[in-house]
């Protein structure tokens, strides 16, 4: 409903501010908050790009200055700010948590992210769902990255916050992060909208590179097309982006990000060599992929090269590929 929305956008507006403030004009926000985004090696010109912020150790801090705006304490709660426990106690959610507000496409405040900065069970906590956020059609970054990505016709797809403000803070700003979920169709969309070139840059651990090739072949169904950057073990683009230019993260990106069916064929066929019923199995998920495109030009070329790099014939390979579209549509 029309009404619930503007009063949910109202009080997440209102708490972006109360978060902006602490972190800005309080000495615990100063102390705890501001000093753990310096040490991070965000400068003063990203945090306030960001609306990043912080939310006060005491449990009711943004609570009680929200009831006293006039705000109610239902607002709060199904807004996902505040949480009301069995109870009745209500407290807030995000309590001592450095704070990434989510930006829907027209710029408002739709949900939060809240990292912890102690040794706790979950690092971040997010806004639950509500009619004015649905995680699955939301990309985080997508207000700040919309128009880089639009020019450049590339969008640079990140796991995680940080991921996309320090890339940003180096000068690269066609990134978007997926949030550490598996991407989803709406999200593809979204992007489609601005681009039509991707390229996936997940963390260099073994959860990085299964999340992206689950996202491939939906991001190939879509017609993009579709890179991959593997970076160093032990990196994320943001430990990545820290000490580099936008000139020098362009020039790496350029040189090593690789064409998906070359990443994923990589990844699969390592180790199995010499194993037939394994080396099949590969073979049948690669083309797979090649299936799902939709521009029958892409799907030859990838039909040739693919040929090549696994010394195959080409007309298997075809024949292959023309089984699983039978049983795609
Ligand atoms: P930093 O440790 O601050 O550098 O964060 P990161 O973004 O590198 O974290 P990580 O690679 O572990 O996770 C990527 C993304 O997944 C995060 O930015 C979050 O959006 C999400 N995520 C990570 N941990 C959690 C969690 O405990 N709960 C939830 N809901 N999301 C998480
Ligand atoms: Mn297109
Ligand atoms: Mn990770
Ligand atoms: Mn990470
Ligand atoms: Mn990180």
């Amino acid at each position: 409903r029309e009404s619930q929305r503007a009063s949910l956008l109202a009080v997440n507006d209102f708490a972006l501010k109360h978060f902006e403030d602490n972190l800005f004009n309080t000495d615990e926000g100063r102390e705890v908050g501001l000093s753990y985004f310096r040490q991070r090696g965000l400068n003063e010109a990203v945090i306030n790009k960001f609306h990043l912020g912080y939310a006060l150790e005491r449990s009711n801090a943004l609570y009680a200055s929200a009831m006293e705006k006039g705000f109610t304490e239902d607002n709060l709660v199904t807004a996902g700010l505040c949480i009301r426990t069995d109870s009745n106690r209500v407290y807030d959610r995000f309590k001592g948590r450095v704070i990434y507000p989510v930006f829907s496409l027209s710029g408002k405040i739709i949900a939060f992210g809240g990292r912890t900065l102690k040794k706790d069970v979950a690092k971040y906590v997010n806004s639950p769902e509500s009619v004015i956020y649905v995680k699955s059609n939301e990309l985080y970054g997508i207000y700040q990255s919309k128009s880089a990505i639009s020019k450049l016709n590339k969008c640079i797809l990140v796991e995680g916050y940080m991921d996309v403000i320090s890339m940003h803070q180096s000068g690269v700003e066609n990134v978007v992060a997926s949030s550490g979920t598996s991407l989803t169709e709406g999200q593809i969309r979204l992007i489609h909208r601005f681009a039509e070139n991707v390229t996936v840059i997940y963390d260099g651990d073994a959860a990085g590179i299964k999340a992206s090739l689950r996202g491939i072949d939906m991001l190939l169904a879509e017609g993009l097309n579709i890179k991959v950057l593997l970076l160093p073990d032990g990196h994320d683009p943001d430990s990545f982006a820290q000490s580099r230019s936008a000139s020098e993260l362009e020039a790496y990106i350029n040189e090593h990000e690789t064409d998906f069916i070359k990443f994923k064929t990589d990844i699969l066929l390592k180790g199995v060599e010499n194993d037939p019923m394994a080396r099949a199995r590969a073979i049948t998920d690669i083309v797979h992929s090649i299936a799902v495109i939709p521009n029958p030009v892409s799907t030859n070329l990838y039909i040739t090269e693919c040929s090549r790099m696994l010394r195959i014939d080409e007309g298997v390979i075809r024949m292959e590929v023309t089984k699983q579209r039978a049983d795609i549509a």
